[in-house]
């Protein structure tokens, strides 16, 4: 059984961090609704649904995926990179505890789990604004003995390395090249973004299908047209706080 952790928007959702776009309004009862859409569609495709309740100082805090990210022997607990978002982690150690030992990231590092992608036994961090070099070298330490290899990836003009990258399944990546260099991910099919659409490099495989933004027609249609299973999900909303489809799940 594949569980899906979330937890619900914060009614403070709109004074969220920004690093990359610009601030525009924002309808928390419209993010609600379409994160609301999200869940079901996690559940819709074979997800036991553990859903956190909202907090609502935490403006980010529907964003999980930043504060840990999951192998099959540990969980990482992240130190994320924004201070406002450095608390986020305290619930989801106890919502993470049931189901792997947990490692911590410390102080005076930081990472978020947004720049985390995993392939096998190679880890990308992206060396973003909010993921440090200290980071990399405590998480190499960290998961050493499980024979892990910690790879920093220069990246640029996005937030997180997964707005740049994401995994479609075990052979395939989709990216957008002008965000992060092709050249590290040697031996996978690349899937490029639409160049209409450079945030479309985001999407989140569960079970058969991929979940995937409802704004990036062209892209889903090259996912498409090689074979993938896309279920789309309108996230705009929540889109306008830097957030896409992989940052509101943490998926075991
Ligand atoms: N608003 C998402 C972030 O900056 O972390």
């Amino acid at each position: 059984m594949t569980v899906a952790i979330t937890r619900e928007v914060s009614s403070r959702f709109s004074e969220c961090e920004l690093t990359h776009i610009d601030r525009t309004p924002i309808d928390v009862n419209v993010a609600r609704a379409q994160h609301h859409e999200y869940v079901n569609s996690l559940a819709a495709l074979g997800c036991q649904i553990v859903e956190l309740p909202a907090e609502t100082d935490l403006p980010d805090s529907v964003f999980v995926e930043d504060t840990a990210f999951i192998l099959p022997e540990v969980a990482v607990i992240t130190r994320p990179g924004a201070d406002s978002r450095k608390p986020e982690t305290e619930s989801i150690i106890h919502a993470l505890s049931p189901y792997r030992p947990l490692v911590h990231v410390t102080d005076p590092a930081t990472v978020d789990g947004g720049d985390v992608l995993v392939l096998g036994k190679n880890i990308y961090v992206g060396l973003s604004t909010r993921s440090t070099a200290s980071a990399l070298e405590q998480l190499q330490n960290l998961l050493n003995n499980y024979g892990y290899t910690i790879i920093g990836a220069e990246m640029q003009d996005c937030l997180h390395l997964k707005t740049a990258v994401t995994r479609v399944d075990d052979k395939t990546l989709l990216i957008n090249k002008n965000w992060v260099a092709p050249s590290y991910f040697k031996g996978y099919e690349l899937i490029e973004v639409d160049p209409a659409e450079p945030f479309a490099a985001n999407c989140l495989p569960v079970g058969d299908g991929i979940i995937y933004p409802t704004t990036f027609p062209k892209t889903k249609q090259r996912l498409e047209e090689k074979g993938f299973m896309v279920s789309t999900v309108n996230v705009d909303e929540l889109a306008k706080a830097e957030g896409a489809v992989t940052c509101c799940s943490l998926i075991i």
